[in-house]
């Protein structure tokens, strides 16, 4: 069983650059199949969340070929099948976002039911409500999803929570619809940007991504294109988390730093210098942590993807944090590991209340998620000892070469096996 064995490491010092973002190349990669001509991506990163997705689009008929080590071709000419099996949508829920494509290009999508997941049970009945307005009729059967139309209309329609995927995935299925979609209450984070740039570099008419309404206006076709995706904001703030926890002196590569606002700030207010240059930014700290009350929003507000890393930093200052989760109803996991290393947490209902000034020891815990995993990287440079982090396939779904870019700003950290 594959182990990351982290040790002790202050001062982390050097640079690291950042991949393209996970949570763009996702959506990217299904609306790959809304074209019948080539989409050649750059940027993207080699993650494995990556391979099921590439995995997905090449079972449903599409020609996925690499040109280089970060670009790949995808030619979805012809769809052979609409129907997405279990053993792929059971690996990630993301792989849900091939339906709006597919009820563009085959108007019947059968996918299996993405299930619950460790952050709590996350629906899809916003993604199906938006799919109705636009004239599908839904029905579920043996475990799947089966949506039939017979010709997608663009509509109004209201979500009811600003969800990335759900947003995606409406805005995936109305761009060939006929007519115009207005999508109120959408999410606005970057990813939807990057997805509505590489529709509408496609050929599509997507206006007002990143705000609350974003119009739609139906297209007949789309046309081939060439893109490259937004770097991780998510990957680079954890990098941030790290330097700042650490007390180093890192510049973070290949960022747009207006991204990662909410986190630059907290950063701030936990006593680290950040300075912007450019697509680079510096994270210097003295590794003394003020503590910092958080609320995870939808974006611009403070990212959920970010809460884990932080909980790991504001365990070492001096005085109480309150941690407030406000999008997913069981993303604590982590606390319960955290505390196996003498973090001095404690969780009730959506809040995670931690006391600070905590002494941390090596120990063995478990990636309970992605961010998780890497919250446990970090409080594992911080701890006295040994710490062994399991279940690293986590851990290796959203970060390529993390070992690697930690190894080259110092830090004492490997993979056993
Ligand atoms: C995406 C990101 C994930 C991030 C999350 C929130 C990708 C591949 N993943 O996930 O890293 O943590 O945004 O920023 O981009 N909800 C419903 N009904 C729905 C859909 C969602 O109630 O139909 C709820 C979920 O249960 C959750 C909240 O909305 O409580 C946010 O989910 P959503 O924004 O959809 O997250 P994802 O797109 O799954």
């Amino acid at each position: 069983m594959e182990r990351i064995i982290v040790q002790k490491s202050l001062g982390l010092n050097g640079n690291i650059r950042v991949d393209g973002s996970k949570n763009s190349i996702l959506p990217i990669l299904a609306a790959t199949l809304l074209s019948e001509e080539e989409c050649i991506i750059h940027d993207i990163p080699n993650l494995q969340d990556v391979r099921v997705m590439c995995k997905l689009l090449e079972v449903l008929g599409a020609k996925v070929e690499r040109l280089g080590k970060n670009t790949l071709k995808i030619s979805a000419e012809n769809i052979t099948t609409c129907e997405a099996p279990y053993e792929l949508i059971s690996k990630m829920r993301a792989s849900f976002l091939v339906m709006g494509p597919l009820l563009t290009r085959c108007q019947n999508a059968k996918i299996y039911m993405p299930g619950g997941c460790a952050i709590g049970s996350r629906p899809i009945d916003l993604h199906l409500k938006g799919f109705r307005y636009l004239g599908t009729e839904i029905k579920s059967e043996n475990g799947y999803v089966h949506a039939v139309t017979k010709k997608l209309v663009g509509n109004d329609i209201y979500l009811d929570f600003p969800s990335v995927g759900a947003t995606e995935n409406i805005m995936m299925a109305a761009t060939l619809a006929e007519g115009e979609t207005i999508l109120e209450n959408a999410a606005e984070e970057p990813e939807i940007v990057d997805l509505a740039n590489f529709i509408n570099s496609m050929g599509g008419n997507i206006i007002g991504a990143g705000t609350k309404t974003i119009r739609i206006k139906g297209v007949k076709k789309l046309h081939k294109t060439e893109h490259t995706v937004i770097p991780d904001r998510i990957e680079a703030g954890t990098y941030m988390v790290a330097a700042a926890a650490t007390g180093g002196d890192v510049t973070i590569e290949n960022v747009v730093s207006s991204h990662l606002q909410p986190v630059i700030a907290k950063l701030r207010e936990a006593g680290a210098q950040v300075l912007e240059y450019g697509d680079k930014l510096r994270v210097i700290s003295d590794g003394k942590i003020n503590p910092v009350d958080i609320k995870t929003l939808p974006y611009p507000g403070f990212p959920t993807d970010m809460q884990a890393q932080f909980m790991s930093m504001l365990s070492i200052a001096i005085g109480t944090s309150i941690i407030h989760e406000t999008i997913f109803e069981n993303r604590f996991m982590h606390a319960n590991e955290l505390s196996r290393m003498g973090v001095d947490v404690k969780v009730e209902g959506s809040s995670a209340i931690l006391k600070g000034s905590s002494k941390l020891s090596g120990a063995k815990v478990k990636a309970t998620d992605l961010r998780a995993g890497a919250a446990l990287i970090i409080a594992g440079l911080l701890a006295d000892g040994e710490t062994e982090i399991t279940e690293v396939f986590h851990i290796k779904r959203g970060y390529d070469n993390i070992i690697e870019k930690l190894q080259n700003i110092g830090a004492n950290i490997r993979y056993e096996k």
